[in-house]
């Protein structure tokens, strides 16, 4: 009886001590087990990292392009608008300019006052060349208001500049005072 149980005990122990083993060879595949995965969780986010900072470097770079790229599209347009609007500017002084508009103007007095204000118009008006640009617009302004009349014919006069502004007869007598009086003053 008492070998027996002696010859169990042993069994027990033995048991016991051979689970217990068991019980450490698992837990140390179990931590053998937890430690790889966790390496490898390491590797694969290094990996992930490393496709993300591959990925968010050619953004970056994409970006950049695409920001030169419109960069280069606003300037190319800045141009474009700013050399528009010089030729407008342009435009609009050549518009402006006294000389020109005074020339055009002066297209519908030469045929009486001549080319270069040498005739005297239907043989009755003085001559325009050789005057100043303010005396020609002081004379201007009174043909228009009605309040000049040198040889009977102040109201032929009134009539040509009737439709004229301000501006108009300050360009005609600015473009008239450059008239040359040694310029054929013949008639
Ligand atoms: C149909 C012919 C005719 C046309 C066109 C004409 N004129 Fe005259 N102009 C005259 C006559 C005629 C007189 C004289 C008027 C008067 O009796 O005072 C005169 C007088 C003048 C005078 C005064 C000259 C002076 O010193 O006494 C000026 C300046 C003048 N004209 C400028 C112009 C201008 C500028 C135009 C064009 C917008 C023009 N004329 C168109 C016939 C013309």
């Amino acid at each position: 009886m008492k070998k027996l149980f002696i010859v169990l005990l042993t069994l027990f122990t033995g048991m016991a001590l051979l689970s217990g083993c068991k019980d450490k060879r698992t837990e140390e595949a179990v931590a053998k087990a937890a430690e790889q995965s966790a390496k490898l969780q390491e590797a694969h986010e290094t990996e992930i990292s490393d496709v993300t900072k591959q990925t968010a470097t050619q953004l970056a770079k994409d970006t950049t392009q695409v920001a030169k790229e419109a960069v280069e599209s606003v300037k190319v347009q800045a141009q474009e608008t700013f050399s528009r609007a010089k030729e407008t500017i342009q435009n609009v002084v050549v518009a402006q300019a006294p000389g020109d508009r005074g020339k055009e103007l002066y297209k519908a007095c030469a045929g009486c006052h001549g080319e270069q204000g040498q005739k005297h118009a239907l043989g009755k008006s003085a001559l325009l060349a050789g005057q100043s640009a303010s005396a020609l617009a002081d004379k201007l302004k009174a043909y228009k208001a009605g309040k000049r009349n040198t040889a009977g014919m102040g109201t032929l006069m009134q009539t040509q500049l009737a439709s004229l502004q301000k501006s108009d007869i300050l360009a005609l007598a600015e473009y008239i005072s450059t008239f040359q009086t040694n310029k054929g003053n013949t008639q």
